[in-house]
C-alpha cells in the first residue's frame, strides 16, 4: 500500500486565534464558532512567523501534492480527524481555441471527490466539525456544496440534513442522497434555505453549516490559491475569473496570497480578481459599479448556472473588498454567452466545463474584446465542477447493424 504522509504523519499546528472580518474582535481557537457578534464571517488567524520557521518552501515542495500538503497553514490540528477522499491538485488545463489565446488556463477542479471545487472547503469544514465534537448538521445548498458536505460527513458519521432551492438540479439532488445526507427541495432561493437553517440552528437542532457562517470552508478554499502559487512557481498569474456566489474561493484565495507574502514565499504582486456573475444574478457586480461596500438582496434571481445564484451574500464587503483592492472587477455575463463558452470549450479545446466555468470564460472573452485584459496576460478561469454534472445537447444518431450501412456517411 502507498501511504501518502500529508494524511497520516503528525504535522505541528499553528492557529492562534479567530478574528472576526469586520471588526478585528478577537476568538479563542479550538472552540466551536459560527459568526462572529456583530454577524461576519471569522477568519482563521496563525502564527505565521513560526511557519516560516518549521516549513522549509524546499520541505513543501518535496511532499505529495495534495490539499493535504499544506496543513501547517490549515486548522486541523489531530491527523486523526482528516476526513479524505482523494483531494489532488487540480490541472491548469490550456484552451486556446475557445479563450483566443494560448496564456488561458482553466483551474479543472471538476477533477475533485464529488466533482467540484466544494470538495476544498467541505473536507476542511467537516474535519473542524469531527476535531470539535458536532454531530448533526444542516446546510443551504445549490447543489455541489451539498454533495461535498454528504460526502465527507457520512464518511465519519455526522448526521446531515441538506436544504436546496426547488430549481437545483436535480443529478445535485440525487448525489446528495445517495451519499447519505437527509435532502430537501425548498420553493425558494438560498438564502430561503438559509434562513430554515438558521431557524433549527436557533433552536439548537443542528450546526448551521452555510458558507461563510462557520469559518473553515474558507481555510480548505484557500487552497486554490496556495496551489496556484506553487504551479506557477510562485509567481502568480496577471488575472484570476472567479465565478461568484456566496465567493469563499476567492475571499479564500486572497487570504492565501496574503499569507504566503508573510511566508516569504511569494511577493507583493497579485492577479487582477475579477468576480464573474450572471447577468440574471449579479448583486456583486451592482454593488461594484455603485461603489457601495455591501451588496443588496438580488430579487428573482434566475441563471442557468445554479452554483452562482446566490442573491445575498454574507461575505459581500470581503469579496468586493478583495476585488477592489487586486484592480479587478465584478462582472456580468449572460446565460447565452456561458451556454456559447461551454459550446466552443468542449467542441474546440475538447474540455467539458460546468455553466459557471463557461462564465468565467465568457467573461474572459468580452474582457479581451473590450481591452480590459491583454492576449499576453496570464490568466486563470475557474471551472468549479466537472461539466458532466450538467445537461448536454441531445446526441440521437443511430447505426443499425442488420441493415446497409453507408460507412462513408458516418
Ligand atoms: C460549480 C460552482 N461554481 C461556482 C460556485 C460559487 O462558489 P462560491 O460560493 O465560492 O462563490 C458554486 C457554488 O455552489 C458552484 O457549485
Amino acid at each position: 500500500m502507498v501511504i501518502n504522509s500529508n494524511l497520516t504523519a503528525d504535522r505541528s499546528t499553528f492557529v492562534t486565534h479567530l478574528e472576526c472580518s469586520m471588526t478585528g474582535e478577537r476568538y479563542e481557537a479550538d472552540q466551536l464558532h459560527g459568526l462572529s457578534r456583530v454577524g461576519r464571517p471569522l477568519l482563521v488567524r496563525y502564527d505565521l512567523d513560526a511557519v516560516k520557521a518549521a516549513l522549509p518552501k524546499a520541505t513543501l515542495e518535496a511532499r505529495q501534492t495534495d490539499l493535504w500538503r499544506w496543513r501547517e497553514l490549515l486548522p486541523v490540528r489531530r491527523t486523526g480527524n482528516i476526513v479524505s477522499l482523494g483531494e489532488i491538485e487540480t490541472p491548469l488545463v490550456p484552451i486556446p481555441k475557445s479563450a483566443g489565446s494560448a496564456n488561458v488556463l482553466v483551474k479543472d477542479e471538476g477533477r475533485l471527490p464529488t466533482g467540484s471545487f466544494k470538495a476544498r472547503g467541505l473536507v476542511m469544514a467537516v474535519a473542524m466539525a469531527k476535531e470539535l465534537g458536532v454531530t448533526r448538521i444542516a446546510m443551504p445548498t445549490n447543489g455541489n456544496a451539498g454533495a461535498a458536505l454528504a460526502a465527507y460527513a457520512t464518511r465519519c458519521a455526522i448526521e446531515t440534513i441538506v436544504l436546496a432551492p426547488e430549481e437545483t438540479p436535480e443529478v445535485n439532488i440525487r448525489e446528495i442522497a445517495a451519499q447519505g445526507a437527509r435532502v430537501y427541495r425548498v420553493n425558494g432561493q438560498i438564502d430561503d434555505c438559509g434562513a430554515i437553517v438558521g431557524r433549527g440552528a436557533a433552536e439548537g437542532r443542528w450546526f448551521d453549516f452555510s458558507t461563510l457562517k462557520e469559518p473553515y470552508r474558507i481555510e480548505g478554499k484557500k487552497t486554490m490559491g496556495l496551489e496556484l502559487a506553487a504551479q506557477f512557481g510562485w509567481k502568480l498569474p496577471d488575472a484570476i475569473f472567479y465565478p461568484t456566489g456566496g465567493g469563499t474561493g476567492l475571499i479564500g484565495m486572497w487570504k492565501a496570497f496574503d499569507e504566503l507574502e508573510k511566508l516569504g514565499w511569494i511577493g507583493s504582486e497579485r492577479p487582477r480578481m475579477y468576480a464573474i456573475q450572471a447577468s440574471g444574478c449579479a448583486p456583486i457586480v451592482r454593488a461594484f459599479e455603485a461603489g457601495e461596500e455591501h451588496a443588496e438582496r438580488w430579487e428573482d434571481a434566475a441563471t442557468v448556472a445554479a452554483g452562482i445564484r446566490v442573491p445575498k451574500a454574507v461575505g459581500d464587503f470581503l469579496i468586493l473588498r478583495a476585488v477592489r483592492e487586486s484592480g479587478g472587477k465584478a462582472l456580468g455575463v449572460g446565460d447565452p454567452a456561458i451556454l456559447k463558452a461551454v459550446e466552443d470549450c468542449a467542441k474546440k479545446d475538447g474540455l467539458l466545463l460546468c455553466p459557471e466555468g463557461g462564465a468565467t470564460l465568457a467573461a474572459y472573452r468580452a474582457a479581451l474584446r473590450s481591452g480590459e485584459v491583454d492576449e499576453d496576460e496570464r490568466v486563470v478561469l475557474f471551472n468549479c465542477a466537472t461539466g458532466l454534472k450538467y445537461p448536454m445537447p441531445e446526441a440521437n444518431a443511430a447505426v443499425d447493424r442488420f441493415g446497409e450501412i453507408d460507412l462513408g456517411a458516418l
